[in-house]
């Protein structure tokens, strides 16, 4: 299996970088490794619609950036030949949430992708991202986030890009339920670096 390839049912998925869009149009996770009735399916064609009408309460609207501007933003990384996994979080067959995972193999690559005025942190070359992370607005507070960050975990420990020592995310310093469901799952947070607005957080893989 070439590298960054996942095998799903005998069929094998390239799931990042540029290959992304070309050969997985039905990547899903989840759906046969736990009793779970989430699952993880990759952004395509037949559901990029209803994952941009998924929306968070206007009191959150500053915790997240919209979910088309999440899908514009991983068209472009993927152009670029980057790394970008935008996913549905599906409950049965419905369309309840949107994830983006990223990948920084490395410190050129991670040079690349932060550009000249943000400090890189050490932890961030050699590790995956949890990019963007949303539950719609109709489905929140049923346990559904907790569940489908765990399949995404669960996921990102498989490696699906290539090696990496870390996960991390970030959220805003007033996102007190977001704080406390990443820290629930080991993440530890960090000092804020320079030019960020978003608390990281960190999990060694
Ligand atoms: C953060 C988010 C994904 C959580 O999803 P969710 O489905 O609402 O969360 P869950 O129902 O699984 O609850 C997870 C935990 O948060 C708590 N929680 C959920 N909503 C809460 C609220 N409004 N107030 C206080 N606690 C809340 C739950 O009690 C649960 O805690 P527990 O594990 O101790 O029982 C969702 O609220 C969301 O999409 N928020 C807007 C976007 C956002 O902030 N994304 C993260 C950016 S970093």
């Amino acid at each position: 299996m070439p590298s960054g390839a996942t095998e799903v049912n005998s069929k094998v998925y390239t799931v990042c970088g540029r290959s992304a869009c070309q050969d997985s149009l039905n990547y899903t996770h989840g759906e046969n490794t736990t009793e779970s009735k989430l699952k993880l399916v990759e952004v395509n064609y037949e559901n990029y619609d209803d994952l941009i009408d998924l929306k968070v309460e206007e009191s959150q609207k500053n915790f997240v950036a919209s979910n088309m501007y999440s899908l514009a933003e991983a068209y472009a990384v993927v152009a670029s030949k980057g790394y970008a996994m935008p996913f549905g979080i599906y409950l049965e067959d419905k369309p309840i949430g949107f994830l983006m995972i990223g990948y920084y193999p490395d410190l050129e690559y991670t040079q690349k992708a932060f550009g000249d005025d943000e400090e890189i942190p050490d932890y961030v070359p050699s590790s995956y991202q949890v990019w963007h992370f949303m539950i719609g607005q109709d489905y929140q507070g049923k346990g559904y986030g907790k569940e489908a960050f765990r399949l995404t975990l669960e996921y990102i420990k498989t490696k699906p890009c290539g090696e990496a020592e870390y996960c991390w995310l970030s959220y805003k310093p007033e996102n007190e339920v977001a704080r406390k469901l990443y820290r629930s799952f080991g993440f530890e947070e960090k000092d804020l670096p320079k030019g960020w607005d978003e608390i990281p957080a960190v999990l060694k893989l």
